[in-house]
């Protein structure tokens, strides 16, 4: 019984994503890459989420060049990016070609195992890119987005997982965004597609609600073949459970991970201070470190909770909190009780800020609120409530089809958009993510290149515009 664990290291994306805004810089990763290569990770999460956006708006990196120094280090280390299937790392659908051109170039510039979900879990949403996965002979990995609700039942989970297999994917993922799945309902789930699916499971979850290691160790027992941890200093709270504590658990267990104390201890050495520095600066809040209880209450991501405050705090109205945080199941329910992860937490999210905000909800939607209803985002699990769809899109006809199915091929359009400022292949798809942030990156890196100091720009002739 029971067979060694293997460990997926998130240090370099989701566990400084969810501690330090994603804003640790490459200069910061790299002298300790050479360690981290030889520790014996299934896989080291570096790459797509949120540091694709990060890199170019806030650290004025590129993200292409970030992703080759770590193919250039990791020798024997397999390089995972998350992506957010038709929606790849930005925040609306994009047509085919262009889903397949970033899978392309992704694999191209050194990633193995591509993790890739859907907001709603609609499957139709991963296809294109689970095929180029397959194409370009990377690890196609799908992820479940987890959450709970009356629709999410063990048969739920099971028949998504045996499509998934159906698709033609390498692994499933559960992936709990928000520290929702609690230790028992762990080992029945792992149970459950352990028996439906032949594929290798892996457990993502997050620290937030003070359960995961625990949720790691029945999941385990419960036969899942690969967990998801971060490196002491940058784990728990918003993150995931420590690295070397799920070692040290399983040690001397037939599910003992075989991963050397003393070099994670090293790890950790380098860091600390990365850490320490944060905490100074405020960059790193003490908050998003402790257990946060309001998730398990209210089933909100500790990201969306953080979004909230600081979309009531701009507003004025932070004394509305807690009437937001009860309207948010209820516009949850009213679309259709979609998972919330990135982007429908955000939908979600905003439109509840504005129907608390309004004194009448759905007074006013946003544009992304009139998009999920119309279809245009795919289609959610449970039906949406017909009297706000009337209230917001009236009488519009939803699509049904695939919402890329309607998309024209844009690839050949962005290109010639992006002419001027690109100096490789792969500036197309940055701007494809980003216009105006690329756009922006692009001018700082030629501003560079002719030796103007681009924090302090040139307005006069125009070549850096700040
Ligand atoms: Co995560």
């Amino acid at each position: 019984m029971g067979k060694p664990i293997k460990i997926t290291e998130t240090i370099l994306r989701d566990a400084q994503q969810s501690l330090i805004a994603t804003r640790m810089s490459t200069e910061e990763m790299l002298p300790i890459i050479d360690k981290m290569d030889q520790v014996g990770y299934h896989a080291v999460e570096c790459w797509g989420g949120a540091t694709f956006d990060a890199c170019l708006r806030f650290l004025k990196e590129d993200p292409w060049e970030r992703l080759r120094k770590f193919r250039d280090g990791f020798k024997n280390t397999k390089l995972q990016m998350l992506f957010r299937g038709q929606n790849i790392l930005g925040y609306r659908p994009y047509a085919d070609d262009v889903v397949e051109y970033f899978v392309q170039k992704s694999v191209a510039n050194g990633i193995d195992i591509i993790r890739i979900f859907d907001c709603l879990n609609d499957l139709r949403n991963l296809q294109t890119a689970v095929t180029a996965a397959n194409k370009e002979k990377a690890h196609a990995q799908v992820a479940l987005s987890f959450t709970l609700g009356d629709a999410y039942t063990l048969d739920y989970w099971k028949d998504i997982a045996k499509r998934i297999e159906d698709m033609g994917a390498d692994s499933i993922c559960i992936k709990d965004m928000a520290g929702l799945l609690v230790p028992y309902q762990a080992s029945e789930l792992v149970s459950a597609l352990k028996e439906t699916v032949d594929l290798p499971i892996e457990l993502h979850t997050h620290y937030t609600s003070g359960v995961a290691s625990m949720t790691y160790l029945k999941a385990v027992e419960a036969g899942v073949d690969i967990i998801d941890t971060a490196i002491s200093p940058f784990a728990m709270g918003t993150s995931q459970p420590a690295t070397e504590v799920m070692v040290e658990t399983f040690k001397g267990t037939p599910y003992d991970t075989g991963l050397d104390q003393e070099l994670l201890s090293e790890i950790a050495d380098h860091f600390r201070p990365i850490r320490d520095k944060a905490l100074k600066t405020g960059l790193l809040n003490p908050k998003n470190m402790g257990v946060d209880i309001q998730t398990l209450l209210y089933q909100v991501p500790g990201g969306m909770l953080s979004n909230l405050t600081s979309q009531l705090k701009e507003q004025g109205a932070e004394d509305k909190f807690y009437e937001v945080l009860k309207e948010v199941p209820r516009v949850r329910k009213d679309l259709g009780e979609p998972p919330l992860v990135t982007p429908s937490s955000q939908i979600v999210g905003t439109q509840s800020v504005f129907n608390v905000l309004m004194g009448e909800r759905y007074k006013m939607a946003t544009k992304e609120t009139k998009d999920i209803l119309l279809g245009k985002y795919g289609t959610t699990v449970k039906p949406m409530n017909e009297e706000v769809k009337q209230k917001v899109i009236g009488d519009k006809e939803p699509i049904t089809c695939r919402p890329a199915d309607l998309l024209e091929p844009e690839l050949d359009k962005l290109k010639k958009e992006v002419e001027t400022w690109s100096e490789q292949e792969e500036d197309v798809l940055s701007y494809a993510l980003f216009p105006q942030v690329a756009t922006d990156f692009f001018k700082y890196r030629a501003a560079q290149k002719d030796g103007i100091d681009p924090e302090l720009g040139n307005k006069e002739n125009g070549t850096y515009p700040v």
